[in-house]
């Protein structure tokens, strides 16, 4: 039966007692609504560790609108039972004051000093999108690591920027191991997310094609174009074709060397990301352009930190 702590200090205890017994330790971090990619991620730390910890906060320090935090779906007892199911040892949760105790201001918000320092990597794109979002994941993965310091933590690469923050976080720290993992769909091609849940049905069948877009960039890569201009064409054409699809940014980047605007020239590794909207719904999605599946931004990097 899977234990459930409603108390970081709890949970910190519980990570101390399993790394003293010898065991190593898988953590997830999530913000709950878990799907069939969350459950990826907590299927392969169950694979790779003796013992593993997910934690489920909606972060409020990550997100730049007021009405997305309270929209955000919550569905704890709902996780705690997929969780369970497939064998993970342990669930926590928190509040802000629980997560940060001596850090808030008077009316309850994080004094600007404690937040981290998301890096290089937060520049550009979901950084220039969403202000202060990446500082706010920095913040909440930083102190998640500190309570739970597991061996090795398991991202998506479905937030490809935010791994790449968190890797580089990962490093300054020392720890832990940061494994990225491969993004989820849904049969018709869209990434799952905890956000589609809030889709029509029209429009989650309209969303694939934000992954038709990609695919469409990849089939140009594998076809030996190297230039952005067409590169981009290809992918900015297939969006184009759906007039509900509010774009943020279709762009190109390279996964080794995260640069906050496009690179120029012609490209010799290429990671193809895609931001956008149906509606109030906002979607993310990517993809390494040339990979074979299962070659992944974790491999790339030697799977390390
Ligand atoms: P959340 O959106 O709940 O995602 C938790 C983890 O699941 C992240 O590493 C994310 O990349 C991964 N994930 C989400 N959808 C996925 C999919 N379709 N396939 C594979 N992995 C997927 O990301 C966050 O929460 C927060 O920013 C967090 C890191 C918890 C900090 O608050």
């Amino acid at each position: 039966m899977i234990e459930r702590l409603d108390d970081p200090r709890a949970a910190e205890q519980w990570c101390d007692a399993r790394r003293a017994a010898g065991g190593t330790l898988g953590f997830v971090a999530t913000m709950g609504a878990l799907h069939a990619g969350h459950l990826s991620l907590v299927r392969r730390a169950l694979q790779e560790n003796d013992h593993v910890c997910v934690s489920v906060f909606v972060n409020p320090l990550q997100f730049d609108e007021g009405a997305d935090f309270e929209r955000y779906p919550r569905s704890f007892e709902a996780d705690l039972e997929s969780l369970d199911e497939i064998g993970c040892s342990m669930a926590f949760t928190g509040t802000l004051v629980q997560f940060f105790p001596g850090e808030l201001d008077a009316h309850g918000a994080l004094l600007p000093e404690h937040l981290a320092d998301p890096g290089p990597a937060a520049g550009g794109l979901e950084g220039a999108c969403r202000t202060g979002h990446f500082e706010g994941v920095a913040t909440i993965v930083d102190r998640l690591f500190d309570l739970v310091r597991p061996t090795c933590a398991y991202f998506g690469q479905k937030d490809f920027q935010q791994a790449l923050v968190v890797r580089d976080l990962a490093r300054r720290r020392g720890g832990p191991q940061i494994v990225v993992c491969p993004i989820a769909r849904e049969p018709h091609g869209l990434a799952r997310s905890s956000r589609n849940e809030r889709l029509d049905a029209a429009d989650r069948e309209r969303a694939a094609v934000i992954h038709r877009a990609l695919e469409a960039a990849d089939h140009c890569w594998r076809s030996g174009e190297r230039s952005p201009e067409p590169l981009l064409q290809s992918m900015r054409s297939v969006l184009a074709g759906e007039p509900n699809f509010a774009l943020e940014y279709a762009e190109l980047r390279d996964p080794h060397a995260w640069t906050a605007s496009e690179p120029r020239g012609e490209l010799t590794r290429a990671v193809a990301l895609v931001a956008g909207r149906f509606g109030d719904v906002r979607l993310i999605d990517n993809q390494l352009l040339g990979q074979q599946l299962g070659q992944q931004l974790g491999q790339q990097h030697g799977g390390g930190a």
